[in-house]
């Protein structure tokens, strides 16, 4: 071996090794080059392991030569291989990267369910008018929820009210346990009107809302499961007139200034006189509909002038007292607002419904 023949091999060594990392498609594909000439059993040493043969003057020489032919595999290596990982990483970028260009997800908003609302809605126009919301539970004895409101056990009366009873063991406590009384689900709000009566002195003024049970055939607008809210006033010289100027009020600003409005004959053994209140269709605006049973109005509550045995039994002097209630279903209220046309919407809780709203 002489300087030349070293030379020509280190030549086609590093053209080979030009032409290897050039055609390497990836950093392992480099590395195996790396080492295949670079590494301690690779091409180079066992080139330069050749040297031994040439004499002592020719050895810097050769080993001259072989530098630049290594650094200048090192910096292609280093070259390809910075290549090859910006590639790797803009194909990634491409195929795992977000694309910013795409619409945000808008934040969901959730809101208030219809009947709590409107139930609110109620509550905040009779509060102007100094009522105040008190609960009432939705358990109830059958001395409160029929008996002290003048509906006697065995009364035809009671067939107005589809009761679901509730068996409780002989042992436990609660309303009208002392004597053994039935325990029901509340049929309607206006046992509020007892409990608020006798828990408090005249002049009461008082909105009590809940839920209502009754063992109803159900279908768009019967529910076994409802909402009401009660009202009630006790005071001195309180008159039908109050009820009805009231109401009117209350009409106005749930469906409208020009909404008209009407008090028909009614029957609830509570109330003496009773009333149905209606307004105006609110589909038709009074020309007659399906809606309306072509009659154009529409009747939203019962209501009428507490009876006087009803005040006695809430502890309240109908000598000197007299009192107005009236009682709407929240759910009729809330589909007359929404022009919702089946009850069972309202429970069913499927968002579509409620989104729509
Ligand atoms: N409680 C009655 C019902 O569920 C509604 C009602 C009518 C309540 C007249 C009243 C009233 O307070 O005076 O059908």
């Amino acid at each position: 071996m002489d300087v030349a023949s070293f030379q020509v091999q280190l030549d086609d060594l590093g053209a080979r090794a030009m032409a290897a990392i050039a055609a390497a498609a990836s950093p392992e594909g480099l590395d195996a080059v790396e080492s295949g000439i670079l590494g301690r059993k690779g091409e180079l040493r066992a080139l330069l392991a050749g040297i031994g043969t040439l004499s002592a003057q020719d050895r810097p020489r050769v080993g001259a030569l072989a530098n630049p032919v290594r650094e200048a595999v090192e910096a292609a290596l280093a070259e390809r291989r910075a290549g090859l990982e910006a590639a790797a990483l803009e194909e990634r970028l491409r195929v795992e990267g977000e694309d910013v260009t795409m619409p945000g997800r808008p934040a969901w908003r959730g809101s208030l369910h219809p009947l709590p609302e409107t139930e609110r809605e109620i509550a905040r126009i009779f509060g102007q008018f100094g009522f105040v919301v008190v609960e009432s539970p939705e358990v109830e004895s059958d001395e409160l929820n029929f008996q002290a409101l003048n509906i006697p056990a065995d009364h035809p009366a009671r067939d107005l009210w589809d009761t679901i009873y509730v068996e409780r063991p002989a042992s436990a406590a609660g309303p009208g346990a002392e004597d053994g009384q039935h325990l029901l689900l509340r049929t309607h709000t206006s046992p509020g009107q007892i409990r608020a009566m006798r828990q408090a002195s005249p002049p009461i003024r008082i909105l009590t809302p809940g839920r209502c049970y009754r063992y109803e055939a159900v279908d768009a607008s019967h529910g076994f499961e409802f909402f009401q809210v009660e009202g009630l006033m006790v005071d001195e010289g309180t008159s039908m007139a109050h009820l009805r100027g009231l109401l009117d009020a209350f009409a106005h600003a749930m469906f409208g200034a020009d909404r008209p409005t009407r008090f028909r004959p009614g029957y609830y053994p509570f109330t003496e006189p009773s009333v149905a209140f209606d307004i105006g269709c609110v589909v038709c605006e009074g020309q007659g509909c399906p809606a309306c049973k072509r009659t154009g109005w529409m009747t939203i509550l019962g209501a009428g002038m507490v009876h006087p045995v009803v005040l006695r039994n809430g502890g309240i002097d109908p000598e000197r007292y007299q009192g107005f209630a009236f009682g709407m279903g929240t759910d009729r209220i809330a589909m007359l607002r929404y022009a919702i046309t089946d009850i069972r919407a309202f429970l069913a809780n499927d968002l579509r419904f409620l989104e729509r709203l």
